[in-house]
């Protein structure tokens, strides 16, 4: 499974990217407002320093919500750098959006989908990623991680090549909830990511290494 950084904190990015197990990242128009960044120019600039950080790919997200200015915007961002993936909303025009880019080679990654169908609708059109937000539906007593594991199994039955991006993640039981049931990604925040790591045995056991090596050692 891939791993995304779900932020677009420079520090953090550059923080997974040290781990050595970054995949790429994903943003969205509320993480930019978070980190203070305003305006067209310092966006775009943003979303440079992002891939110029990483590697793999980086979601940048369109705010029109009309056909045209999706493309318009799709198109500005994708001229940045050839790492960007266009974000998409699951909306009409977002299908058509996503219908257009494919058609022309451009990756999108369609974003806020929170049903079998709009994911049904994402493929078809030609999404490079599809996006289930998993926290959001649990959050309304819904179960996020089996709406990925039914996205997935209708993308393998059908053999559509969209990738099944597990987002929304809140913590590390859900990274692995994911894997169980075969997400292609998970986009994460950091926290969730440093938590894979943490395991009380792995500590006492490291402990008692040192502590026997000290003994004969000096
Ligand atoms: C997806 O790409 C979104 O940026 C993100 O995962 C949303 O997460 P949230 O529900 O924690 O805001």
């Amino acid at each position: 499974m891939k791993f995304f950084i779900d932020t677009a904190n420079l520090a953090q990015i550059k923080e997974a990217h040290e781990l050595g197990v970054l995949d790429g990242v994903t943003t969205n128009p509320s993480l930019m407002a978070k980190e203070g960044i305003s305006g067209v120019e310092n966006q775009h600039k943003h979303y440079v320093e992002i891939c110029n950080l990483v590697q793999g790919d980086v979601s940048a997200e369109v705010i029109a919500t009309d056909y045209e200015g999706m493309i318009r915007e799709g198109k500005e961002l994708v001229a940045l750098h050839p790492n960007i993936v266009v974000k998409v909303p699951c909306i009409a025009d977002g299908i058509r959006a996503i219908k257009y880019f494919s058609s022309n080679g451009i990756r999108t990654n369609c974003t806020l989908v929170f049903s079998t169908g709009q994911a049904l609708l994402a493929a078809k059109a030609g999404a490079t990623y599809v996006s289930p937000f998993v926290g959001r539906l649990d959050d309304v007593s819904e179960n996020g991680v089996a709406l990925v594991g039914e996205i997935v199994e209708m993308y393998r039955y059908y053999d559509y090549p969209t990738q099944v991006l597990a987002a929304s993640i809140r913590h590390t039981r859900h990274i692995i909830q994911c894997v169980e049931v075969g997400a292609d990604v998970a986009t994460c925040p950091l926290s969730a990511i440093k938590g894979l790591l943490k395991h009380p045995l792995t500590d006492s056991g490291l402990a008692q290494f040192l502590a026997d090596y000290k003994k004969v050692n000096g």
